[in-house]
């Protein structure tokens, strides 16, 4: 049975999205079936970082509603043939059921090696319903006071929600103010957040550019890290990218 992931942070712009789709990548490029489920409702963003928004026709709210099957929904991303896209639905409040999201993943769980939810910022209900649906998760953090506590609350409240494996992906790193004391340090984010550490990314523009061209994070550092990530998640012992290296 595969494992289901939610991607989360108290805070929004921290890059859960851009985590979601590099992992996802990285963990096909390891040659996983893997599906991105996008459970920020009203603000979905994956179809569109993963170039796939032209052909969604329907999103997991349809699923659910029996307005399709779920072939019908899930989008293959173009040159991945193991990496699918479930879009979240356009309309707030659509999906309202925990038992619901639970019983589909587990459906989806048997299909694919790993199913990563992409959830909304907040503390609401959105946040809630993913993190219900889910016993692993990832804290996505930037190195800053605001991003530190955010994360260590989210933390409390994915435990609380029966999240029974956390670990925090440290983004937007920039090794220069993290050195000098500008920034918080990695130790230091650590120790705020009191999460165990599972992967650094670095400020890259490339990430941006990919994610407005609806293009899969490939060939560059922040990719190198996706795919450190996704095989530290298949327990295959590597290293933190060296931060000494990266800006
Ligand atoms: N490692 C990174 N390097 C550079 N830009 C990044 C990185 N991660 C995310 N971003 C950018 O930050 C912005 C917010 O990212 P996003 O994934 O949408 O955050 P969230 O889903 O948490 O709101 C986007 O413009 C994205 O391209
Ligand atoms: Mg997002």
């Amino acid at each position: 049975m595969g494992s289901v992931i939610a991607v989360s942070s108290g805070k929004g712009g921290t890059g859960k999205s851009t985590v979601t789709a590099g992992l996802g990548a990285a963990l096909c490029r390891l040659g996983k079936k893997v599906l991105l489920m996008d459970m920020d409702e009203g603000l979905r963003c994956l179809d569109l970082l993963l170039g796939v928004s032209q052909k969604s026709l329907f999103d997991v709210s349809d699923i659910l509603n029996g307005n399709c099957n779920a072939a019908q929904a899930v989008l293959q991303v173009s040159g991945y043939s193991g990496l699918y896209v479930l879009t979240a639905p356009v309309k707030i409040g659509t999906l309202d059921s925990v038992e619901a999201m639970r019983f589909l993943c587990e459906k989806f769980s048997d299909i694919f090696d790993f199913v990563i939810i992409d959830c909304p910022a907040g503390i609401d209900r959105g946040f809630y319903m993913a993190a219900s649906t889910a016993k692993n998760a990832l804290v996505v953090a930037t190195p800053d006071p605001v991003s530190m506590r955010d994360a260590a609350i989210i933390d409390g409240l994915l435990e609380k929600s029966g999240v029974t494996k956390r670990r925090l992906v440290l983004n937007k790193i920039l090794t220069r103010p993290m050195i000098d004391g500008t920034l918080p340090n990695i130790d230091e984010m650590i120790d705020g957040t009191g999460i165990q550490l599972i992967a650094a990314i670095p400020t890259d523009n490339s990430v941006v550019l990919a994610g407005a061209q609806g293009k899969v994070i490939e060939h560059s550092i922040a990719a190198d890290a996706f795919d450190r990530l996704a095989m530290r998640l298949l327990n295959i012992h590597v290293p933190l990218p060296n931060l000494r290296k990266i800006t």
